[in-house]
């Protein structure tokens, strides 16, 4: 039976099941949010070290402003009550991507950080304002500006996923097959799931299922 360490997740889906249920985009991300929730709790009960969450894509930008901004509007009201149950949990925060955002929530976003960096139970790597292309070209730089030799070791020691290791396993919830510029390195040899469910409609059972399958799974890594 394989471990689960390390579970990767693009909650797709929020948008179509706002239009669905309550003709508005933005109450889809309020209702994915519980699940976020759900997840975290159930992870936790899983004994999962890391999950890694795609929450903004270098690409979302490009979205009306209005559905932007209620998203960071989440994101800022989720920090301000969690954190402190984050504490009680264990649980630590790494945002991963570029923080380039207003300084309001560039500051919540480091303060969540350092509040929460001695937690051991459960990472939480958020990623926001994260494209896996431009982590890269980072890495790049930092291997040049450091003078080290381009080796797999070195990429993966300068991406923002450094120290932890490659995820196990990826779902995509929302019934759409694709990587979305996500953790395209640490994915190699991710075993991958797509999940017809839109990200608000997953619970905890559907995540259960996945993670059974998972365990059963024969990896060889090229190997027979
Ligand atoms: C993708 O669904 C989802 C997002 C771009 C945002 C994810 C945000 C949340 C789950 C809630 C907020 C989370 C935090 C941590 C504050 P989509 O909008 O692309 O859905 P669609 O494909 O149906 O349009």
């Amino acid at each position: 039976m394989n471990s689960v360490k390390h579970v990767a997740i693009i909650m797709d889906g929020n948008g179509r099941w706002g239009i669905k249920y309550k003709k508005s985009r933005n109450l889809g991300h309020k209702e994915g949010l519980k699940t976020v929730e759900k997840i975290i709790k159930a992870s936790i009960k899983n004994k999962i070290k890391y999950l890694t969450l795609f929450a903004f894509s270098t690409e979302n930008w490009k979205r009306p402003k209005k559905e932007i901004n209620f998203l960071f509007n989440l994101l800022e009201n989720f920090l301000l009550n969690k954190i402190s149950e984050f504490n009680k949990k264990s649980i630590k925060l790494k945002i991963i991507g570029k923080k380039n955002f207003s300084k309001k929530i560039n500051d919540l976003l480091n303060k969540s950080e350092k509040k929460t960096i001695k937690n051991k139970k459960l990472l939480i790597n958020l990623a926001l304002n994260y494209g896996s292309k431009s982590e890269l070209i980072h890495s790049f730089n930092n291997i040049i500006k450091n003078k080290k030799s381009i080796n797999e070791k070195n990429i993966s020691k300068y991406l923002f996923t450094q120290n932890i290791p490659d995820p196990d396993l990826l779902i995509r919830t929302g019934n759409t097959h694709r990587l979305s510029n996500f953790l395209l390195w640490q994915l190699a040899y991710s075993e991958i799931f797509f999940e017809k469910k839109l990200w608000p409609d997953f619970n905890e059972k559907d995540y259960n299922k996945i993670l059974e399958k998972f365990k059963k799974i024969k990896r060889n890594y090229g190997n027979i």
